[in-house]
């Protein structure tokens, strides 16, 4: 369940063909134990009422046992007590708040521990601790501002100088009062919750009023490759996001895995943090699968549990006791021709901690 209409389907498109390729790739390789994975797909629209939906569709009608999907973190809310209810199991491969357990989730994007601290750390010691706060008008960005508050007032002059809502689908007109607002308080840097379609008007509006990424960046968690490409170049330059992967990683690994989903899927879709978790954790599941020797949850939970691949990020881990992942936390700042030119990378995978148990500015081990 990957929308491929509605305000989030240019990235959650993204994460349908990776999905696609990580199946053909299994297929190719002989599927599981001779068997072909089949995928069953609906298109939610990026609206959590058609995604719950479609989620008792998908197993009451088509009988799945393993569910990938969601992008908007009010879409897997939707979804969690539908796959608790039937006992299924779903792969979510969005960054999100943290501050989330299930049984029957499994979690392979980023947990605020491995994007927020990091992207505290480097916006407060590179251009100071004043923050203003844009969001799409949600839970994701609500949940991810407050974290972002907690980690920036720990610095000294620790400041939240505003926190804006848009509408989901906003325009560049909406971001007229928030821009205004902006050029009064000039904080030190900008954090975007925006998701979607209205990224790419938001980061317009900032270059229209002639505000500088020198002195007063944009910062996000969500404006990855696929929103640089829409907003362009031009626009993107200078701006900073933090993830596990950026398409520019150097890695063999990374360039091979780029190179063969472009062959079979086009360059129109462009390789980003949550393609990357989407593509894993379908190669995650085969295994186990495979291991298992069934789809039921009772038997693939065990063998998912502690398991590792080799992704394009670098070697990631399902951790036994979250049910996230442990991952590779980047810096990446969009450089002229609108690719992340990488600023920090984590030495080693850092262990997921949702619930930001252990949140220290500058602790890029969090172990
Ligand atoms: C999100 O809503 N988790 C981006």
């Amino acid at each position: 369940m990957y929308s491929e209409t509605g305000v989030t389907s240019a990235i959650e498109l993204s994460q349908l063909y990776a999905t696609l390729f990580a199946i053909r790739e299994i297929n190719d390789a002989g599927g599981i134990d001779g068997r072909e994975v089949v995928p069953i797909r609906y298109d939610p629209q990026s609206d959590p009422v058609r995604y719950r939906a479609l989620a008792e569709r998908l197993i009451l009608e088509d009988d799945v046992p393993v569910i990938f999907g969601c992008y908007m973190s009010s879409t897997r809310k939707a979804v969690l007590p539908i796959v608790e209810r039937w006992n299924r199991l779903l792969f979510y491969a969005t960054l999100y708040e943290g501050f989330e357990f299930s049984e029957n989730l499994i979690y392979t994007g980023a947990a605020p521990n491995q994007n927020s601290v990091q992207l505290a750390n480097f916006m407060t010691s590179q251009f100071g601790p004043r923050v203003y706060m844009v969001g799409s008008n949600y839970i994701y960005p609500y949940e991810s501002n407050r974290i972002m508050s907690d980690l920036v007032m720990q610095r000294p002059g620790g400041a939240k100088l505003g926190e804006r809502y848009v509408r989901l689908g906003a325009t560049e007109m909406d971001f007229a009062d928030v821009i205004e607002d902006i050029g009064k308080t000039r904080p030190d840097f900008i954090f975007s919750t925006v998701v979607g379609s209205a990224t790419q008007h938001f980061y317009r509006a900032y270059a229209r009023a002639g505000f500088d990424p020198t002195t007063m960046p944009i910062a996000s968690l969500t404006t990855s490759e696929v929103e640089v490409a829409q907003m362009g170049a031009e626009i993107a330059c200078g701006h900073i996001t933090a993830a596990p992967y950026f398409r520019s990683i150097g890695s063999e690994a990374n360039y091979a895995c780029v190179e063969k989903f472009a062959q079979a899927f086009g360059p129109e879709v462009i390789p980003n943090a949550s393609w990357e978790a989407a593509y894993f954790q379908v190669h995650l599941m085969a295994r186990a699968m495979r291991a298992a020797g069934s789809a039921d949850i009772e038997a693939l939970m065990p063998q998912l549990l502690g398991s590792e691949f080799d992704a394009p990020q670098g070697r990631v881990r399902v951790d036994a006791s979250t049910h996230h992942t442990w991952l590779h936390p980047r810096i990446g700042r969009v450089d002229r021709r609108g690719e992340f030119t990488i600023e920090q990378e984590a030495g080693a995978a850092v262990r997921p901690d949702p619930y930001l148990v252990a949140h220290a500015l500058g602790d890029w081990s969090a172990r």
